[in-house]
């Protein structure tokens, strides 16, 4: 059967004509059992669209152990599992580890990552993600998940009274990676195991533009990466493809102090994160010095791609030979060190991309099975639960073999 790709429904309110390339639904396929061929096809167009939707996503295993208190069916979620990894690994055939490595997640446990994923045993590059106690969920006899929300992140948070009425953030906005020693995985998936019903919620900006965003309950929101680049003024896009960040040694667990802006996209800068002196063992070999543009593989383009909650400091080159300096910014290049400049700088390029007639927050149904393009979107968790609404998925993603391309000589000379 031949590959249909479907625009995903937008809400209403987001821009179509910002959604042109963006998403799709694949029909005509058997999630469960791709073939090689069905899989480069899928890789094309994943890189062109950035997340691409599997409904329904059925398998048949050969054998699974049925658990009558499983909130699984498990003969689909045992499948799945492998489907997960075996997906993710055909866009990088020579990586094996989880993202932020195998079976480190539980025991980083300074780590702001540690509460969020529980490794399914037998496959570590697969995490159980959710809220609510799941039971004999493939060899985690009991695992307690909790759905982050901005209450324990954020800075400031939504009042007990707005809480009641389903007001909420966007936790963080992220790129899935380790951002030290580990290189950023090509592709993430998301599989909805169990996805609980309820109502609506509203994603609440609080930063003074009044913006706000209605969402399905426990959506993941996304925003294009090639979008945040495209929109930015001129003399911003020069600074972009000019740019690299280098990120803090163990990122999470520097961050883990500190809190982080309404908006969920970077950390407000109250002196909290940890020092490098009190981090665990580290080595300069092993920080991450990444792009602010990756370019696509596929069709080229250039992805703004920061995590802004890992971010140490800037690093922007001179203007290459030729290009005009007037109205330019760092015309003769900088490195920033000044924790609160570097974060107020890429708050000022990302924060324009994440308006909300540019957020695609999907509308999860169970079966749902998601992949998306990691080096070309940020993502984030929203809303929040009642701890008896359970809520299980499946994350797989790959520390890739290779550190994401920035941009080529002509982008440069193009942008600067
Ligand atoms: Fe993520």
């Amino acid at each position: 059967m031949a590959i249909e790709l479907v625009p995903l429904p937008l809400p209403a309110s987001a821009d179509a004509s910002k959604f042109e390339d963006f998403g799709r639904e694949v029909r005509g396929v058997d999630a469960g059992n791709l073939s090689k061929e069905e899989l480069v096809q899928i890789e094309e167009a994943l890189y062109k669209h950035g997340a691409l939707l599997f409904r329904d996503a059925v398998v048949t295993p050969s054998s699974s152990i049925v658990s009558p208190r499983s909130v699984a069916t498990p003969r689909l979620a045992s499948t799945l599992i492998l489907i997960g990894s075996t997906c993710v690994q055909h866009f990088d055939p020579t990586s094996e580890n989880y993202g932020h490595g195998n079976n480190k997640t539980g025991s980083t446990t300074k780590s702001i990552l540690h509460p969020d994923l529980k490794t399914i045993p037998s496959v570590p590059q697969v995490q159980l993600i959710g809220n609510g106690t799941v039971y004999d969920h493939h060899g985690l006899a009991e695992a307690k998940l909790k759905h982050p929300s901005h209450h324990t992140f954020h800075k400031t948070v939504v009042s007990p009274a707005d809480d009641e009425k389903g007001v909420t953030r966007y936790y963080r906005w992220h790129i899935d990676a380790a951002l030290y020693d580990l290189n950023p995985p090509k592709v993430t998936t998301l599989y909805g195991v169990t996805v609980p019903e309820g109502p609506r919620q509203v994603v609440r900006y609080d930063d003074g533009t009044g913006e706000e965003l209605e969402v399905p309950l426990g959506t993941t929101a996304f925003v294009s990466g090639k979008t945040m680049f495209e929109i930015l003024p001129e003399q911003w896009k020069s600074v972009a493809v000019r740019g690299r960040v280098r990120y803090a040694p163990h990122p999470y667990v520097w961050m883990a102090p500190a809190k982080a802006m309404s908006t969920g996209l970077g950390i407000e800068s109250d002196g909290l994160e940890l020092g490098m002196g009190e981090l665990p063992e580290w080595e300069e070999g092993k920080v991450k010095v990444l792009p602010l543009l990756w370019k696509n593989p596929v069709t080229g383009a250039l992805h703004f791609q920061v995590h802004p909650c890992g971010a140490l400091e800037l690093l922007i080159d001179p203007l290459p030979r030729g290009a005009s300096r007037e109205g330019a910014l760092y015309p003769d290049g900088a490195h920033i060190t000044d924790l609160k400049e570097v974060r107020d700088i890429l708050y000022k390029m990302q924060r324009p991309a994440i308006a909300p007639a540019l957020v695609y927050p999907h509308d999860w149904r169970p079966n749902d099975f998601v992949l998306f393009h990691n080096r070309g979107v940020l993502h984030t968790v929203v809303g929040a639960f009642k701890p008896d609404q359970i809520r299980a998925f499946h994350q797989c993603n790959l520390a890739a073999s290779d550190e994401p391309a920035g941009p080529s000589e002509e982008d440069v000379k193009k942008w600067a």
